[in-house]
């Protein structure tokens, strides 16, 4: 055995892990594995403050010495896992995934960790991941992604930890994980040869199992164990057409063993299937811009009766039918008002949830359905209390993104298949689906446009400008061509956690007219080039025969409104919009 050496905090000695004052370097004894610990010094960061969905920067910051290794002793320090814990640990396979996977396996080795479950080639949907932490009852996981920003050298990286229920960890840890990256002096690491992560098995790393697992098998399973597959196997062995688009990202492997081999859709169904490392170079945002390919196979004279897309981690999910678009405020409203459809929520739900700015098209299902429906602010961190709590069962977000309690984040591939389990038992084409829908609930107009990479002063002069506007906009009438609209009140969005009473304020900028419209507006917190403005437009319409009209034109002069409350133009130079959804 190695006699103790004082760890050396400028150059990073080499320590013997036989020093008693590292608990874990005991079990490593312990196991008769001896292994190093290196004891590194770092200076801390000020920039790691974990945004709307974990810590997210260009791919060079997180390459710079040291950054990744700061914010991942913030995460083990601060979550203070019992030693011999289980860890779940994989990524959406961007580039950089499997060289931070090697980093953290090693940095788990020397924190202590009992064992790490890890997706085969470093690969784990975010909803896999959550499926994975809760099926092992794990006590949490790191998920690498940027979800739908860009990946390659030039793009984006992130890393999120999630608790024990498999969700997002809540502010509280997120801001103590920020405080402690801002003091640390070092952090942990183990001398080992790297593991070798494309074949299943389990490897030993000194005291630490690591087991590389089949990163699709569980979350498959969990899918069908939700809903009809023999219904929707005959949906399309009766020749319904279906193409879904995995723009190169995650989701191409777990598309392909559910879609094409449990369900039997035709091979090539799933376009866009081999996850590479920049995403061909696009942007895997599922949406109307960025999944152009998909969009032109659904508006083309033969296009599939069915298409939808997923992001880069295959938490969110776009939904079209033939030649139609469902918004997807919509389509939470839609799968919760035929929720009982699915053998996995036959017994009804118990409530639902969305962010502020998704539509209020889930509100009055839930009216109807007699459940309570949840306002909360964006990000999915906010709904695991209360799918924890048993309050709800379905939640949503405007952005793409629908779940439900079966795992504690968004899920694309989910969506597409209750969306699937639908139509198998409705047999009607999305579209009429959709239309139904509106003339039983009446139709919540939506549409979300984004302006992207805006100077971050602009942007934020532009919120404070509106933000001393907002006490006297009340009563205020603004004239339009169908009518008026008069602001009936205006705040900046706060949300109190009825479980566990948290309080999260400055989330949106919200002013509602007499009607219900709504005009929200938000600074995005994902990004990581300058700013995002965000502008959620709404408006109410019950008369079937004025429902079928195009949202922007239906919008119009609410998003003259907007214009004029935030002097876009003057204060941006912008005019149109990056994206329109
Ligand atoms: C965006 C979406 C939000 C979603 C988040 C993570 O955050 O608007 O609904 O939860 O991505 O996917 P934002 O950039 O608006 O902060
Ligand atoms: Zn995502």
């Amino acid at each position: 055995m190695s006699l103790p050496k004082e760890p050396n905090a400028t150059t990073g000695l080499l320590v013997g892990c036989g020093l008693s004052r590292y608990p874990f370097g005991i079990d490593l004894i312990q196991q008769g594995r001896l292994m190093n610990i290196n004891i590194v010094a770092t200076t801390p960061f000020i920039d790691q403050k974990p945004g709307t969905s974990g810590l997210r920067k260009k791919v060079t910051v997180f390459k710079a010495a040291h950054y990744l290794e700061n914010f991942v002793q913030a995460v083990f320090d601060t979550i203070d896992a019992p030693s011999g814990s289980t860890l779940v640990l994989g990524g959406d396979g961007r580039y950089w995934n499997r060289e931070a996977i090697q980093v953290i396996l090693k940095m788990a080795a020397a924190n202590g960790v009992g064992t790490v479950l890890v997706g085969q080639g470093g690969i784990l949907s975010t909803p896999a991941a959550s499926c994975v932490i809760r099926k092992y009852r794990s006590f949490g996981g790191l998920i690498l992604s940027a979800s739908h920003n860009p990946g390659g050298p030039e793009g984006d990286f992130g890393i999120k930890y999630n608790t024990g229920n498999g969700g997002p960890a809540p502010e509280k840890i997120t801001d103590a994980i920020f405080a402690r990256s801002r003091t640390l002096s070092s952090y942990r690491i183990v001398d080992a040869p790297d593991v070798a992560l494309d074949r299943q098995g389990s490897y030993a790393m000194g005291g630490m199992m690591v087991e590389v697992i089949d990163p699709v098998a569980d979350y498959a399973d969990l899918m069908e164990s939700l809903f009809d597959f023999a219904a929707i196997r005959a949906l399309i062995g009766g020749g319904f057409r279906l193409c879904f688009d995995a723009m190169h990202a995650v989701t191409g492997p777990y598309a392909r063993e559910i879609l094409e081999r449990r369900l039997g859709a035709p091979a090539g169904s799933v376009i866009n299937g081999v996850p590479l490392e920049d995403f061909g170079g696009g942007h895997p945002d599922p949406n109307l811009t960025y999944a152009d390919q998909l969009v032109a196979i659904m508006y083309a004279n033969d296009a599939p009766d069915f298409g939808a897309a997923s992001d880069g981690d295959g938490d969110r999910n776009m939904i079209l039918g033939r030649h139609f678009f469902v918004n997807p405020s919509d389509s939470l409203a839609v799968i919760a008002a035929n929720a009982t459809l699915a053998p996995g929520y036959a017994a009804g739900i118990a409530g639902i949830a969305r962010s502020m700015p998704t539509s209020a098209a889930a509100d009055r299902v839930a009216e109807k359905l007699g459940v309570p429906c949840y306002e909360t602010p964006t990000g999915w961190k906010f709904f695991g209390n209360l799918m924890d709590a048993g309050k709800v069962t379905l939640c949503g977000e405007e952005s793409f993104g629908t779940g439900s309690s079966h795992v504690r984040e968004k899920d694309g591939l989910w969506a597409v298949l209750f969306w699937l389990n639908i139509l198998a038992a409705r047999r009607l084409p999305v579209e009429e689906i959709v239309h139904r829908h509106w003339a039983e609930f009446g139709r919540n107009v939506y549409s979300r446009h984004d302006y992207e990479e805006l100077p971050s002063d602009a942007a934020a002069h532009l919120m404070a400008h509106l933000k001393v506007q907002l006490a006297d906009l009340p009563g205020k009438v603004f004239g339009d061509s169908s009518g008026n609209y008069r602001v009936k009140f205006c705040d900046d969005f706060g949300y109190t956690d009825p479980i566990d009473g948290s309080v999260s304020t400055g989330q949106g900028l919200r002013i509602v007219m007499d009607d219900g419209s709504r005009i929200v507006f938000r600074l995005s917190g994902t990004g990581t080039e300058g700013a995002t403005l965000r502008i959620y437009l709404e408006a109410f319409e019950a008369d079937p025969l004025r429902q079928l009209v195009d949202a922007q034109q239906a919008l119009a002069d609410l998003i003259g409104i907007a214009h004029e409350l935030s002097q876009l133009k003057q204060r941006t130079g912008r005019e149109q919009p990056t994206v329109i959804t």
